[in-house]
């Protein structure tokens, strides 16, 4: 199967190209201003090249990874890649949290370029689209978003679902493990390889506790990258609005608990907070519920105090600097 992974350079996007590649799988990825360059990922030619060398998931190498370069943003330039690629599926994990032009009227782009290739679309949608008001959504529930960004997702959602009805809508929620990250966290100019925003955050607040809080009153359900890019692979074949997240409901200060013990952090003294006095507006407490979408799956979706459990004595993480 070929795949086209938008968003390739992303956090989950590299997930997404790395799993394809290990399943046997001919994939092409794009980046827009972050080309996947630099000794952790790899030092081939970025553009249109192949680009060699290990994947920050540990697994298999990224070796056979076409990239190209797309804004989508474009519709005219998103349509032309589509065309181009001609692939079975596109993977669209692209997006700018604060930037509509990007998250949604470049969804609907994207679900112009798969219409245009005649290719399946996995669209990457987020529980953001919730208000937070219902105590749990299934995946026939509808979006009331109360954030711009949760509108702009809920766009995307809406035209991708209009222009291509064979797409699979996958919501989504914090996303945690190894992964891409962007310059300046590895070295300049160059991505390589990290762990999520929500383990980068943590090990910042514990260094240095004035610079935030963890908020006891948001809570989510975490899912482990892997989990998350298997189920995306397998959801190509399904079309219509599922929901991949974990089992476990955990507000912000546990996922930090449960990552610091997990790297042998301290956590007594890690500064709490509610969002509901402290942070802007957004959804507080939005918990998915994914039953129908794992009875579809052979990809078990992990919960957080699962895939975050205390690494045996002696194992060290994989990316460099984390000891
Ligand atoms: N991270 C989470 O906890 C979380 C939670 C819920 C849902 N999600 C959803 O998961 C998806 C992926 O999130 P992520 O954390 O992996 O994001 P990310 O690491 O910030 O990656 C975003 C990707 O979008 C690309 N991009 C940005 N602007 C673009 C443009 N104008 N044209 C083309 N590509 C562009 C970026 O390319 P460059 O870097 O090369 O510019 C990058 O590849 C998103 O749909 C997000 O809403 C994430």
């Amino acid at each position: 199967m070929k795949i086209l992974v938008v968003g390739g350079s992303g956090f989950l996007g590299w997930e997404v190209v790395r799993v394809g590649l290990a399943a046997g799988h001919d994939v092409v990825a794009t980046y827009y201003g972050n080309p996947v360059r630099g000794g952790a990922v790899g030092g081939g030619a970025v553009g249109g090249g192949a680009v060699g060398g290990g994947a920050p998931g540990g697994g298999a190498g990224a070796v056979g990874v076409e990239w190209r370069r797309v804004d989508v943003r474009s519709r005219e330039g998103t349509v032309a890649l589509g065309t181009a690629v001609r692939p079975d599926v596109i993977v669209n994990a692209a997006y700018r949290q604060s930037d509509w032009a990007t998250t949604a009227a470049g969804g609907a782009h994207v679900g112009l370029a798969a219409a245009a290739a005649g290719a399946r679309l996995v669209h990457v949608s987020s529980d953001v689209v919730f208000s937070g008001a219902a105590p749990s959504y299934d995946e026939t529930a509808l979006p009331d978003p109360i954030t711009p960004y949760g509108a702009a997702k809920a766009a995307a959602e809406t035209a991708i679902a209009a222009m291509a009805p064979d797409a699979a809508i996958v919501r989504t929620s914090l996303i945690v493990g190894p992964g891409l990250v962007g310059p300046g966290l590895v070295g300049p100019g160059v991505v390589g390889e990290g762990e999520s925003q929500h383990e980068r955050f943590l090990h910042r607040l514990a260094a240095d506790p004035s610079r935030g809080v963890l908020f006891t009153d948001d809570i989510r359900c975490p899912v482990h990258v892997t989990d998350l890019a298997s189920a995306l692979l397998e959801l190509a074949a399904h079309p219509g609005v599922h929901h991949v997240a974990g089992p476990d409901a955990v507000s912000r200060h546990e996922l930090g608990v449960l990552i610091g013990r997990r790297d042998g952090v301290p956590t007594d003294h890690l500064p709490t907070g509610r969002r509901a006095e402290l942070g802007p507006p957004a959804p507080l407490d939005v918990r998915l519920d994914c039953t129908a979408t794992q009875a579809k799956l052979t990809t078990r979706l992990r919960g957080a105090r699962t895939f975050l459990a205390p690494r045996p004595p002696g194992e060290r993480p994989h990316w460099p600097g984390r000891r």
